[in-house]
């Protein structure tokens, strides 16, 4: 088993995770200086509680995919809900039953809208679960739509 991919409990069983993808507006005078703060703060927290995944921002609109422990996820999300650096917060997809991450190594990487599709190419190429082909099938039809950049 790669444990890159799987999150192991003590007694050596993968435990589930949990993974919500979304997308929100950002406020009125959100800068580059606002998404770095919110980079550094979510790479900080994310590493401290197993929380990977990653951020796109363009044409002011957040697209963000979070994976990890469905109590801290559900933590986060509450958190992220009331920020106020953006609103009309969309969830996209949320799956409860993972078995594994789709960017294991990411705290938070904040990827450019004119890189996202191919990431997402990338990743949907590389999964073996079909929940997360899933989501990411979804992710990909909505920034193409989004047209980020
Ligand atoms: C689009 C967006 C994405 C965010 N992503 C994360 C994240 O992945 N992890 C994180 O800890 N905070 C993230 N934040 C910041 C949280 O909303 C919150 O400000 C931060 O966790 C600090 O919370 P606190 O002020 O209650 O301590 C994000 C904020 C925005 C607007």
């Amino acid at each position: 088993m790669n444990t890159d991919f799987y999150d192991e409990a003590r007694d050596g069983t993968s435990s589930l995770l949990h993974n919500i993808v979304y997308c929100s507006r950002a406020a009125p005078g959100v800068t580059a200086h606002d998404i770095q703060a919110i980079i550094a703060t979510a790479r900080r927290h994310n590493a401290a509680h197993g929380i990977t995944g990653l951020l796109v921002f363009g044409s002011d609109v957040f697209f963000q995919w979070l994976e990890g422990p469905q109590a801290k996820i559900v933590e986060l999300m509450a958190r992220i809900h009331r920020d106020t650096r953006h609103n009309t917060v969309v969830e996209l997809s949320v799956n409860e039953e993972v078995r594994e991450r789709v960017f294991p190594t990411w705290d938070m990487e904040l990827v450019q809208p004119d890189d996202i599709h191919e990431v997402l190419q990338d990743a949907l190429r590389d999964t073996r679960a079909a929940v997360n082909a899933k989501a990411l099938r979804e992710l990909i039809q909505r920034v193409d739509q989004a047209c980020l950049s």
